[in-house]
């Protein structure tokens, strides 16, 4: 079976969140079990082409978009035995970013992403790579479905289309303008396709136009049926079917996994757990916090957006260090008034709250390795890995149970001990700081249990084998094999 894998960022090359990770870590997943898989990304200017032996492999092709010939050039590289390519076209990829600036959302993300997803059919083209199927992640790359159904290309007659949705919060919606450089005919605009509320919206028409969609937590696929959790989107998502199917994600162990990680002074596993001590304390040096090891230490890592729920560590972080005895650190970026908030709140609280504005692989890996409790109070959450990676490093996951946080975080019960974190439901300060609360109560008066569940958690397995093998099948199944 052949697959083109179309995403907007793949890790290691390119990463704004989880989507690079997936996008990585399934299409290897994959291969091993002998599909046929290739990736296709923008060549963006922040791609380091050195370090990754990125060379350029057709120099020439061109798409037509609206009324004009758009030309660019093919790289490639290999790794881990999957083919990567690049689309590289300086007029929209040679800047630095993927998306956005401090400043804003590039204005020309539709057009920027129409020309990606008609490229990547290009190629498979040019490469003479018929799919079986295609897989499609996000906005970004939902206009290819559309472009299959509309165009019927000969050459794709026999692929099918699948769009996993990695976060309905975010849709492309835009003037509908862009229909005509992405050469759709308006007579496909309309509520029945890409149209809500008079703007052009890609995920949508994405939803409308793919064979299947699948989204990243089973629990995500039901609240994206719901008119709470879908941003708009409940009617025809409902009309997939079983066409929608929710496919948790895997954790990379190779790259998140306390006994190899390169990136923690003290490596361990679930039998020398007595080592994260080491990495706790280089956290709290690194974080310029006390170096205590009974106080209970609780980490943040995550972009600063409103799905993750900074509102509420902002109103219950300060009561819980005055109140209860414990530290913390929030390490990340985004929104500029959670970037000010973070950033100046460790000098009221010296040796107590540490924060890193920014991104840092690095610190991302010492937080997961040396915090005691992971904090992921998100408002909602598709899949979430940093939780995952929690429970692999034996650092409790506090969630609030949403998504794919629901799924994968087992709640603590007082009375047997069991559990692998600890879960709140409403959306409010007050609950996220009674879960802390209720966290460091069990530290202080249950420290029995909090080492059983780390044990547990370190031995819960997430990765990638059996999600790929749920993709396999559902690729079986639209390729009609
Ligand atoms: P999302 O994709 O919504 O951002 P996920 O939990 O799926 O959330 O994935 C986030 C990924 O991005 C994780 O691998 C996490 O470690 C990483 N990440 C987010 N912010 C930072 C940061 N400031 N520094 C390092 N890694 C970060
Ligand atoms: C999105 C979601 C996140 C998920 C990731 C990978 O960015 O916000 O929950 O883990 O995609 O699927």
């Amino acid at each position: 079976l052949r697959v083109l894998f179309v995403s907007s960022e793949v890790e290691p090359f390119v990463k704004s969140g989880g989507l690079a990770d997936v996008s990585s870590a399934l299409p290897r997943a994959l291969k091993k079990r002998g599909v046929d898989i290739r990736i296709i990304l923008p060549l963006y200017g922040k791609i380091d082409r050195q370090r990754y032996n990125i060379q350029p492999c057709l120099p020439s092709l061109c798409v037509h978009m609206g009324d004009r010939e758009e030309w660019f050039a093919l790289h490639h590289t290999k790794r881990d035995g999957v083919d990567i390519y690049f689309v590289e076209c300086e007029k929209y990829f040679g800047r630095a970013e993927l998306y956005h600036t401090r400043e804003g959302e590039y204005q020309d993300n539709p057009r920027r992403f129409a020309f990606f997803s008609r490229a990547a059919l290009q190629v498979a083209h040019d490469l003479c790579f018929s799919p079986g199927i295609i897989h499609c992640n996000d906005w970004q790359t939902s206009l290819i479905p559309a472009f299959l159904k509309l165009d019927h290309d000969p050459f794709f007659q026999h692929t099918k289309t699948l769009l996993t949705i990695h976060n309905i919060g975010y849709q492309g919606i835009f003037t509908p303008d862009v229909l005509t450089y992405a050469r759709i005919n308006r007579q496909h605009f309309h509520a029945g396709t890409f149209e809500s509320f008079g703007a052009m919206n890609f995920l949508k028409g994405g939803i409308v136009f793919a064979d299947a969609v699948t989204t990243v937590s089973p629990t995500y696929r039901h609240e994206i049926c719901g008119p709470i959790g879908s941003g708009g989107l409940h009617d025809v998502l409902r009309a997939k079917g079983d066409n929608l199917v929710g496919i948790l994600n895997g954790v990379d162990y190779s790259a998140w996994c306390p006994a190899t990680d390169p990136h923690i002074p003290k490596r361990y596993n679930v039998r020398s757990l007595h080592f994260k001590r080491d990495n706790k304390a280089a956290l709290q040096e690194r974080m310029g916090l006390e170096k205590r090891h009974d106080l209970p230490l609780f980490g943040f890592v995550g972009r600063f957006a409103h799905q993750k729920g900074l509102d509420l560590l902002q109103g219950a972080i300060e009561a819980a260090v005055v109140n209860m005895h414990c530290q913390m650190v929030v390490v990340g970026s985004g929104e500029q008034e959670y970037e000010r908030f973070f950033g100046e709140l460790p000098q009221h609280y010296p040796g107590r709250i540490g924060s890193y504005i920014g991104y840092s692989e690095e610190l991302a890996h010492l937080v997961e390795a040396g915090a005691d409790f992971f904090l992921m109070p998100s408002r909602y959450e598709p899949c979430g890995l940093n939780q995952m990676y929690s429970l692999a490093y034996g650092t409790l996951p506090v969630v609030r149970a949403t998504g794919g946080l629901e799924d994968t975080v087992e709640n603590y019960d007082e009375l047997t001990g069991k559990g692998t974190g600890f879960k709140f439901h409403d959306m409010t300060i007050s609950a996220l700081y009674n879960t802390i609360g209720w966290a460091i109560s069990t530290w202080y008066d249950r420290p029995q249990h909090i080492e059983a569940m780390r044990q547990r958690a370190m031995k819960r397995d997430f990765s990638w084998d059996k999600p790929a093998r749920q993709y396999r099948e559902l690729y079986g199944k639209l390729a009609g094999e």
